[in-house]
């Protein structure tokens, strides 16, 4: 099986069932603010699985592209991945566990689905505590699937209870399947809960029927819901009987290309394999990080800094490999070609991905050799067992770029700790210096005025583009004016704005500076800027290029500039006035941030 057969199977399976398909969403969470990044496909329903009602109905599917780098330091072991994709089915409110569990039993046994002999399976239900009685009502379900009770085995919390107990927001017991492997039991506890390799997990039915309020307290759902997840990679792993998921048909390619740049293969030795694995999953995610809905750039904060991690952690394999400078968007132009039948985010964000892999590559590799040389001289000097300490830790992060994470993985390989309490030390004593560097030109009265009329530049495109999505696109600019007090922007329209629509065009607005777009400006020909669907003054007197600045999927506007780096920069955003301007032209009045 394929995994466009394997996703077809699931779509048209659900279908029958009356779900609709939904796209998969963002792996940027926006309504989730427990994670970094989309870890399965529930996150961007929480709302829908809290009760609000979802406009595709109450029995939903997807295929969700999911990031999880929790386990990042075991990537390249055979199992392990950064970036997955998750089929996913829901009910709203709908059915539960009766039909859920049968319609699971179908789709993993039926002939016309996985067709997977029954006595290969194996499943887990919840054993029950304080919070939530013992899930017998489950087990009975899998027993009228024809399921002998040996193989349903009852688990705690730990195993058995989504998302992990303590996080906040929609959750509750649920039940997993397994593959039997067939290895013979570790010992008379074996379980399914045990991770000696017998039994491999592949799909996961939630019954969520809790909400865990911040402060622990689990109060039930008026409307019970079904979360399931099922991991595409693994199940075509387990389904065409290969050892590693980077021996299935998702990695073929990309794996094909690294032994192309590199001249070595995949298998050769067991480092060399290790390292083939980090490259191919590593560019896999920051692929598509970068190409995402709501791409991210490499930076020393959150997502941007978790995509600094991949790729710089690839670089540093791709050493182990002699792969030559340019070669990760290589890897990714495969793994674009790959994928955007199913996700065309990454064809039309191509430039982006490549232009951003090469600019890391080259940032990390013009200090990687030194602070190697750099790390060495420190690890010299110490035994297995001491600490590099937290000043050296932290001048390999500031100087030569290396991400703490990096430093600690390369102590481990000499048997060697860090200490990173030390390294927080040094790091908020940094950040403390330059913020108290920031707070004197301030009040020397040389605060950055620039960087605010930025802001508030930026805010005018926000601004503009809201506008046209709430009033029409006759909505044109007429004039913009920018003290460093507020933004003041004229357009034309008719007539006065309700205050339903001010408050429309706000709400877009904060809803743009929370994605936390970055702000990316590209030269072009006025005639390529104008096809490209960019608004503006389209004025180009003597012919040359103008620039395009983009806003995440928001704002696309031809300017001179200059702007924030990202809209997140902005804070927040209010309308202070809309009065008329002229006839035809209204004038609207706008703070960010503090100024409000
Ligand atoms: N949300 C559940 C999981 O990811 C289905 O396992």
């Amino acid at each position: 099986m394929t995994l466009d057969e394997l996703r077809e199977k699931w779509f048209s399976f659900w279908k029958q069932r009356g779900h609709a398909v939904i796209q998969s969403a963002s792996l940027i969470p926006e309504n989730d603010p427990t994670v970094l990044f989309t870890t399965a496909g529930m996150h961007p329903l929480v709302p829908y699985l809290l009760g609000q009602g979802h406009p595709a109905g109450s029995r939903l599917c997807d295929v969700q592209k999911c990031v999880r780098t929790g386990d990042i330091d075991d990537v390249g072991d055979a199992s392990h991945l950064t970036f997955f994709e998750m089929l996913g089915n829901w009910s709203l409110g709908d059915y539960f566990k009766k039909e859920a569990i049968h319609w699971s039993w179908e789709f993993l046994t039926g002939k016309d689905y996985l067709g997977i002999e029954p006595e290969r399976l194996a499943f887990s239900v919840f054993a029950g505590d304080e919070d939530c009685p013992r899930d017998e009502e489950s087990a009975r379900y899998w027993e009228e699937c024809g399921v002998p009770k040996e193989r349903i085995f009852y688990l705690p919390k730990e195993n058995n209870w989504w998302p992990a107990a303590g996080i906040p927001g929609p959750c509750g017991p649920d039940t997993e399947m397994f593959i039997d492997t067939g290895k013979p039991a570790c010992g008379p506890d074996c379980s399914p809960a045990c991770d000696c390799g017998k039994y491999l997990e592949i799909w996961n039915n939630v019954f969520m029927q809790y909400n865990r309020s911040a402060d622990g307290v689990l109060t039930p759902l008026e409307r019970k819901n079904v979360d399931t997840g099922m991991g595409l990679e693994r199940t075509i792993c387990v389904l065409t009987g290969k050892k590693s998921v980077y021996e299935t048909e998702a990695f073929s390619d990309i794996l094909d290309k690294i032994a192309e740049l590199s001249g070595k293969s995949y298998g050769q030795s067991e480092e060399i394999t290790r390292a083939f694995r980090i490259i191919a999953d590593h560019i896999r995610c920051s692929a598509f990080i970068l190409g995402d809905q709501r791409g991210v750039t490499p930076s020393n904060v959150d997502q941007g800094y978790v995509l600094r991690r991949l790729i710089r952690r690839s670089v540093r394999y791709g050493k182990t490999l002699e792969l030559p400078a340019g070669s990760y968007s290589k890897i990714a132009e495969v793994i674009i070609n790959k994928y955007q039948h199913q996700y065309p985010e990454l064809a039309q964000n191509r430039e982006r991905i490549i232009k951003e892999l090469n600019l890391e590559e080259e940032r990390f590799a013009r200090t990687l050799n030194q602070g190697l040389k750099e790390y060495n001289k420190a690890a010299a000097s110490l035994q297995p067992g001491d600490c590099i300490d937290g000043l050296t830790a932290f001048h390999l992060y500031d100087t030569f770029g290396f991400p703490i994470e990096m430093t600690v993985e390369l102590a481990r390989e000499n048997n060697i700790k860090v200490d990173i309490q030390g390294f927080e030390e040094a790091f908020k004593e940094h950040q403390a210096k330059s913020h108290a560097g920031a707070q004197q030109r301030f009040k020397g009265g040389l605060a950055d005025q620039s960087e605010q009329t930025a802001r508030l530049h930026t805010a005018t495109h926000l601004l503009h583009a809201a506008l046209r999505k709430v009033l029409g696109t006759q909505v044109a600019q007429k004039g913009s004016n920018i003290t460093p007090e507020r933004l003041r922007f004229d357009f034309s329209f008719e007539r006065k704005m309700t205050p339903e629509e001010i408050k429309q065009v706000e709400e877009l607005v904060n809803e743009a500076i929370k994605a936390d777009a970055p702000i990316i400006c590209e030269e072009m020909p006025l005639e390529q800027a104008k096809q490209s669907g960019a608004i503006g003054l389209f004025e180009s007197k003597y012919g040359e290029n103008v620039k395009v600045y983009t806003m995440g999927n928001f704002s696309k506007e031809i300017c001179g500039g200059p702007h924030a780096h990202s809209t997140g920069e902005l804070i927040s955003f209010k309308i202070k006035k809309e009065e008329s301007s002229s006839a035809g032209v209204r004038r609207i009045k706008a703070v960010i941030g503090a100024q409000q």
